[in-house]
């Protein structure tokens, strides 16, 4: 449990959006600029880390599958340590920190333990790698209805929170975070829902940076050809006839 202090300064949670750098909002690169302690993610892109006043504190707690370099509370606490010392601590991640981000639970902890917290938000990866690769999310005679859910990217932890079936039946695109290592678990269940093995699908990988990667295929093809071509995380999926827009979808 957090403990109650009385803080000198605030946090921002900000998003960095998802790695191009014109894509991060002016307000997250004004609070770089004069931010005393930075705490950022391993998703934030090195153009906008290079945007942090050279004077302020560094402080990586960057997680990436398989290699947590810090626990989640561990990162809360040095928050409200930092924010006891310094006017203006920044809480960088990736994308949106509202959107997959724990930036709930961490705005949660800050405001228990009586630290001011902002939030800034960011362009999220579901936006804007669809977006870099030329897919409309919803498209007239295509898609009405986009749905945001989270496939749980932790390999051998797979925990069906999500009720696939009824997501399948529910919206006409898909964008599914954290997703394509359960793939394999989750297409069944799609296909269970109503969706066809036919069903479009794109895989974006490392979105907007200079070295995006992306996978076209559909539901009854992409798992063999991740296997195949070694398609890895990060990626954002997206399923839908709206995945057809893409130039290149045959
Ligand atoms: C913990 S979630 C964080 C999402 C983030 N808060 C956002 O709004 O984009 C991490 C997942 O976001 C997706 N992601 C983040 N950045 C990405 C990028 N540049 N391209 C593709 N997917 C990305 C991947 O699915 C990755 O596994």
């Amino acid at each position: 449990m957090t403990q109650s202090i009385n803080s000198v300064g605030k946090v921002y949670l900000v998003g960095a959006g998802p790695g191009d750098p014109g894509l991060f909002t002016l307000k997250g690169k004004t609070l770089l600029e004069m931010a005393d302690v930075v705490v950022y993610d391993a998703l934030v892109s090195e153009p906008i880390l290079a945007m942090i006043n050279p004077r302020a504190e560094r402080v990586n707690a960057g997680k990436r599958r398989g290699r947590h370099s810090l626990p989640q509370q561990e990162t809360t606490q040095i928050l409200i340590e930092k924010a006891q010392e310094h006017a203006i601590v920044v809480r960088l991640k990736g994308g949106d920190p509202f959107v997959f981000g724990r930036g709930g639970e961490e705005m949660m902890d800050l405001q228990a333990a009586n630290v001011p917290v902002e939030i800034v938000p960011g362009i999220t990866s579901g936006i804007a790698a669809p977006a870099y690769c030329g897919i409309p999310l919803t498209h007239r005679g295509y898609s009405s209805s986009a749905t945001f859910v989270t496939g749980h990217e932790s390999v051998g932890k797979y925990r069906p929170h999500v009720n696939w079936q009824a997501i399948a039946q529910g919206s006409e695109t898909l964008v599914i975070y954290m997703g394509v290592h359960n793939l394999p678990q989750i297409i069944p269940q799609l296909i269970e829902g109503g969706l066809t093995p036919e069903t479009p699908i794109a895989l974006v990988r490392w979105g907007t940076r200079p070295d995006q990667e992306e996978l076209l295929s559909t539901l009854g093809s992409v798992a063999a050809e991740i296997e195949a071509t070694g398609f890895s995380a990060p990626a954002i999926a997206i399923i839908g006839k709206v995945v057809e827009l893409h130039p290149q979808y045959i």
